[in-house]
């Protein structure tokens, strides 16, 4: 009989403990066919979410005392037992712990290793390792501090006080409760839930959530900023921020570009057809510049635009350069909005990069920016190729 049983149920897979009789209690072997199930169902791309529960009796009730009794110190250490545990941790694929009954030592540390809680009213939260001796070893002195404050986990840890279901959900360290009846079932249906959403996205922001207890808030935001560029960068983001709204506006992007592209050519000298032929090339084939434009686009549509904007000031001082500039060179446009006008500006430009297949001189930009102080408007975002002609 196995120890870890595994269903699938579409794009969630359920791994529900199987030691009945130990109140499934983690032996070594339990937790070596646990991390293997995981890996294996982590690796599977049609697995977009995992569910973890025990029996209704008990989710788990710690580390298999028996064992440890048996166990040396040294033994611990040298078969890294603890350190297999941070598998669990470093899982990509969404991770739902469904608690029913002793939640219990290792069992409750293994629960605060998943990414979410539903819990039964059943459930009982607890770390009673210091009534054995030991400490919570697996995470429970931090990730339950982190959880609920250092009074209750001081409270819990210390005198072995359990929490019920209803205390761990107003302390933080549960999501949902439900009745007893629907302790799997819940947990499937979040699992669901979570396996609808954008694979990519999903694993961002589970990233992202988790960077919020390991570093600064500066530096936090930093790591969600950039998985945000990321996130947009996926497949899933195209049906998902792209409305109908914004593809009318590719759409009148789009022909307004014919002008741009004539302008640009005669700045240069160049062959207007073949200029032509470049940006029919470019639309069909650029999918960066097809980004940018989704990007800036969604200025209209509200507060996601404007922190597209934002961020790409951020990223680069001469486009934002760039970008003002051309706002006072063109006016606000169809819109009336400055910030739209700058967002199609930048659109404009990185269109007139992408054409002449160079970057933009950037660097010139910043001298030119810097020579008195302000920016010329005739010297900006001329492709470089086109500049040597
Ligand atoms: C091994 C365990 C077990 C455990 C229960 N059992 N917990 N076996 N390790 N952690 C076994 C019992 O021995 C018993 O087996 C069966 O499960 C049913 O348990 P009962 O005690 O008869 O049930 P009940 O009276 O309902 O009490 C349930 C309980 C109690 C409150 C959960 O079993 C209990 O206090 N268990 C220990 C909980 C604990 O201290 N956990 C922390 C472990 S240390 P038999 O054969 O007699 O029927 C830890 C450190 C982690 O987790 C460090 C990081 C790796």
């Amino acid at each position: 009989m196995s120890l870890v049983e595994v269903e699938r149920d579409g794009a969630v897979a359920v791994v529900l403990l199987n030691r009945p009789a130990a109140l499934n209690a983690l032996s070594d072997e339990l937790m070596d066919e646990l991390v293997t199930r995981f890996g294996e169902l982590d690796r599977d791309p049609e697995v977009r979410c995992i569910v973890l529960g025990g029996s209704e009796r008990a989710f788990a009730a710690g580390a298999d005392i028996g064992e440890l009794r048996q166990a040396s110190a040294i033994d611990l250490y040298y078969q890294r037992r603890v350190e297999r545990w941070d598998a669990i941790r470093s899982l990509w694929t969404p991770l739902v712990a469904a608690v029913s009954g002793y939640c219990l030592g290792g069992g409750c540390e293994l629960a605060m290793s998943c990414d979410l809680i539903v819990a039964s009213e059943t459930a009982e939260f607890g770390q009673p390792e210091t009534g054995l001796g030991i400490i919570p070893g697996a995470g429970g002195t931090q990730r339950l501090t982190r959880a609920v404050g250092k009074a209750v986990a001081m409270d819990v840890i210390l005198s072995g006080r359990r929490l019920s279901a209803r205390e761990a959900l107003a302390a933080g360290l549960v999501a949902r409760v439900v009745a007893k009846e629907a302790w799997l079932e819940e947990a499937k249906r979040v699992a669901r839930d979570i396996a609808e959403k954008g694979p990519v996205a999903t694993r961002l922001a589970k990233e992202s959530v988790n960077r919020a207890y390991e570093t600064t808030l500066s530096a936090g935001l930093e790591a969600e900023r950039r998985a945000l560029y990321l996130a947009f960068a996926s497949e899933d983001a195209k049906p998902g921020v792209q409305g109908e709204l914004v593809e009318l506006r590719r759409h009148e992007l789009e022909h307004q570009l014919t002008p741009f592209a004539e302008d640009s050519n005669r700045d240069a000298g160049a062959d207007p057809l073949a200029d032509h032929q470049a940006l029919d090339v470019e639309h069909a084939g650029n999918r960066r510049s097809v980004e940018l434009d989704d990007q800036i686009l969604g200025a209209e549509a509200g507060l996601r635009g404007r922190r597209a904007l934002d961020d790409l000031d951020d990223l680069d001082p001469c486009l934002a350069a760039e970008t003002a500039s051309q706002a006072r060179r063109q006016g606000t446009r169809a819109t009336g909005d400055p910030e739209v006008g700058a967002a199609e500006a930048a659109v404009r430009h990185q269109r007139a990069d992408n054409l002449a297949g160079g970057r933009v001189d950037r660097h010139r930009q910043s001298e030119a920016d810097s020579s008195d102080g302000s920016v010329d408007p005739d010297h900006v975002a001329v492709p470089v190729s086109k500049r040597a002609a």
